[in-house]
């Protein structure tokens, strides 16, 4: 067994420097488990607002509640307020969160007008007190997850790298830089050169990166490449938890195991359609479902036709069918 540290998040060590992203809309607890079953040591929970993130209603939503069998487990806020996030990190700490993520990168529309998210990448002051007043609330690792900035204009760089300088003074556990300026949402590709230029200036502070993580072996690749601590992996997971147990291999030097058969995927999609309907309501877990089935077919040999029949599915039954007829060497039309 490798015992090697990969990736230390503060006083949180994981055996790999990898771990999966908050996606609002997709990493609830369903998507962590299986994550984590197949060697990603460590989830984020999907954003929460600050001022709504303790409320006990929204703490016992499926999506926010940590479980007793998923630690570490980590919390993102989105505010604006230092004193409010302060209180949102507290009680997600009490809620059984390990790690508080502070969003700096959030690029919806919604989000930017009430000046949260990515829009703080202008107010390097007001980033750097909501970090000092979470770091002073909660003992766990602190992380701040950026985008390169607002756009590429000169003063959106200086601001970035204000908040880069200033947020590993006061003691950032981890920046985690997303590839992509906030106007560029998730146009183009993404940038590696600027993370990398951030860990060569900050050698000690521990950076990792974000964008286009879909491909084990060039992941690791730019790790190497790069200099960075790690990186995180976001779209490349849904419908699709076993680029962790790829990415262990590779980053682990062994050979990487020959890709699921339609067999295992079936146990596999049928597990997380269980996990879902367990935590929402059966109408709205097929909805829900649904999100991840379009990275699950993405392996089918006839995806168009198994993607089609699994969004045509209204009901359990129906959901439960379609996966059954697809996902066996015998699926329709298969040669
Ligand atoms: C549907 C979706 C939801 C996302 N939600 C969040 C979020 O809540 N918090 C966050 O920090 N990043 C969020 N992201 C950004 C990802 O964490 C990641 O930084 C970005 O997708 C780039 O990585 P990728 O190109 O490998 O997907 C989201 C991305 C997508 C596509």
């Amino acid at each position: 067994m490798n015992n090697a540290v990969g990736l230390k998040l503060g006083s949180l060590a994981l055996d790999v420097p990898f771990f999966q992203a908050s996606l609002s809309g997709y990493s609830d607890y369903a998507m962590r488990s299986l994550a984590r079953r197949f060697g990603c040591p460590f989830t984020m929970a999907d954003m929460m607002l600050a001022k709504s993130a303790a409320n006990p209603r929204v703490l016992r939503k499926a999506c926010f509640r940590p479980r007793a069998d998923e630690h570490p487990v980590g919390a993102q806020i989105v505010g604006r307020i230092p004193a409010t996030i302060a209180g949102a990190a507290r009680d997600l700490v009490a809620a059984g969160y390990d790690v508080i993520d502070l969003n700096f990168a959030c690029p919806a529309p919604k989000v930017l007008r009430r000046g949260r998210g990515g829009a703080l990448l202008n107010d390097p002051d007001t980033v750097i007190d909501i970090l000092k007043a979470a770091r002073d609330a909660v003992a766990c690792p602190v992380l701040m997850k950026l985008r390169i900035g607002m756009n590429h204009k000169p003063e959106s760089m200086d601001n970035f790298w204000q908040i880069v300088t200033r947020s590993i003074e006061n003691g950032v556990n981890a920046l985690v830089i997303h590839g992509r300026t906030v106007s560029e949402r998730y146009r183009y590709k993404a940038n590696w050169d600027i993370p990398a230029a951030v860990k060569k200036r900050f050698p000690h502070a521990t950076i990792i990166g974000s964008g286009d993580i879909f491909d084990p072996a060039a992941t690791v690749d730019l790790m190497k490449k790069t200099g960075l601590d790690g990186f995180i992996v976001a779209r490349g997971a849904v419908g699709n938890p076993w680029i962790f147990r790829d990415l262990r291999y590779v980053w682990e030097n062994r050979p990487v195991p020959p890709p699921p058969g339609l067999d295992e995927q079936r146990l596999v999609i049928l597990e997380h359609f269980e996990q879902v309907l367990k935590d929402y309501s059966e109408r709205k877990a097929v909805g829900i479902f649904r999100k991840y089935a379009v990275g699950y077919a993405r392996r089918h040999p006839k995806r168009k036709q198994a993607l089609l029949a699994l969004m045509k599915a209204k009901i359990r039954p129906e959901v439960e069918a379609a996966i059954k007829t697809w996902y066996t060497n015998s699926y329709p039309d298969a040669d």
